[in-house]
Formats: structure tokens, C-alpha cells, sequence
């Protein structure tokens, strides 16, 4: 199977936004790169955070709860939406669309169906879904994919890369 760092790249450097927004944020691993570019970022988490930058606005609150009141050109949600049940997924990712701005991006990192197959209860999409989810958009990326080796014991977790432009 795939590894998803080369996806990732590829998909970061595609991307030149102007207002993003990342949901789940946690450390910004993923959007770290744009606020260190002086990128306006609004981060969103349950937990607290420490990232602290002038351009970066956090947060602390249920993504489900988030209020949009701006449209991005760019929406991440990396790791998070399998802390979802489905139909919650599938109205965010609705929500989602609809504050993108034409012509902007979503990146998503999902755990997949393979990683969770009896999970019927969260959001553990195959391409498929994420396909049919996004039948409008130009999807980019949609890959099964590894996850980089991490934790003790030492593991990977089966992932979904998924960029999509509106
Ligand atoms: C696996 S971490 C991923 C963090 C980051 N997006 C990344 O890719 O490194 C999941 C994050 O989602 C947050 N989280 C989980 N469920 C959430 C929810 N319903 N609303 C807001 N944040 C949530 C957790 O606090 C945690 O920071």
C-alpha cells in the first residue's frame, strides 16, 4: 500500500490559500505551514491548545457547534472526522462546501473503512463515499494510503488522502 507523505506533499503544494480554516486542529501539524507564512488561520479544537501566532485565530469548541460566518479557500480536517457518527460527518463536510469559495480546497485525512471495518456507527468512508460526497468538486487526490509509523508499539494506521478543489 501507498504511503500517504508523498500524497501530502503533493497536495500542500497545490495549495497557495488565502483565509483557511482547520478543523481539529490540535499542534496545527497540517496548517503550521501557513501560519509560519503569515496565512490568516482559524483553528478550531475541543482542547486546549498552545499555538499562539498574530495571524492565527483559535477556537476551542465542538467542530459541530462551529459557526461559519466566513467562506475559505481552504478547509482541512486531518484525523478528526472519524470522531464522528456518519450522518454528523456528512452535514459538516455539507456545511463545509457551502463556506468554501469557488475555486478552493479541501484537504481531509480520513481513517478509512479498512482501518475500522465494523464501525458502522462513524465516519470510516471508503473513496467511494468521499466520491459520492464530492460528485461536484474536482477531487485531486482520493487514495488509500499508510499512515506514517508512529506510537509504542510502533504502528500505521490505513488512511484516506483526500484534496478536492471546488
Ligand atoms: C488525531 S488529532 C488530529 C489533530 C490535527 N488535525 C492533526 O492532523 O495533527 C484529533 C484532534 O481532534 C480534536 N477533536 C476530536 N473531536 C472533536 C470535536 N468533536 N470537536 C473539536 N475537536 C475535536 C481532538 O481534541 C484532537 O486535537
Amino acid at each position: 500500500m501507498l504511503l500517504a507523505k508523498p500524497l501530502i506533499v503533493d497536495s500542500m503544494q497545490r495549495i497557495n490559500p488565502t483565509l483557511v480554516l482547520d478543523l481539529g486542529c490540535g499542534k496545527c501539524n497540517f496548517s503550521r505551514k501557513f501560519i509560519e507564512k503569515g496565512i490568516p488561520v482559524t483553528g478550531v479544537d475541543k482542547e486546549s491548545i498552545t499555538e499562539s501566532h498574530d495571524n492565527f485565530t483559535f477556537v476551542q469548541q465542538d467542530i459541530l457547534d462551529f459557526k461559519f460566518e466566513l467562506k475559505y479557500d481552504l478547509i482541512m480536517g486531518t484525523g478528526i472526522l472519524h470522531f464522528l457518527k456518519r450522518e454528523e460527518a456528512h452535514q459538516l463536510i455539507e456545511k463545509m462546501q457551502k463556506n468554501t469559495l469557488p475555486g478552493g480546497f479541501h484537504f481531509l485525512i480520513c481513517m478509512s473503512n479498512e482501518e475500522k471495518p465494523d464501525n458502522k456507527i462513524h465516519f470510516y468512508p471508503d473513496k467511494e463515499i468521499l466520491n459520492k460526497l464530492y460528485s461536484d468538486w474536482e477531487i485531486i487526490h482520493n487514495t488509500p494510503c499508510l499512515s506514517k509509523e508512529h506510537g509504542e508499539p510502533k504502528h500505521q494506521h490505513k488512511i484516506l488522502v483526500f484534496l478536492a478543489k471546488k
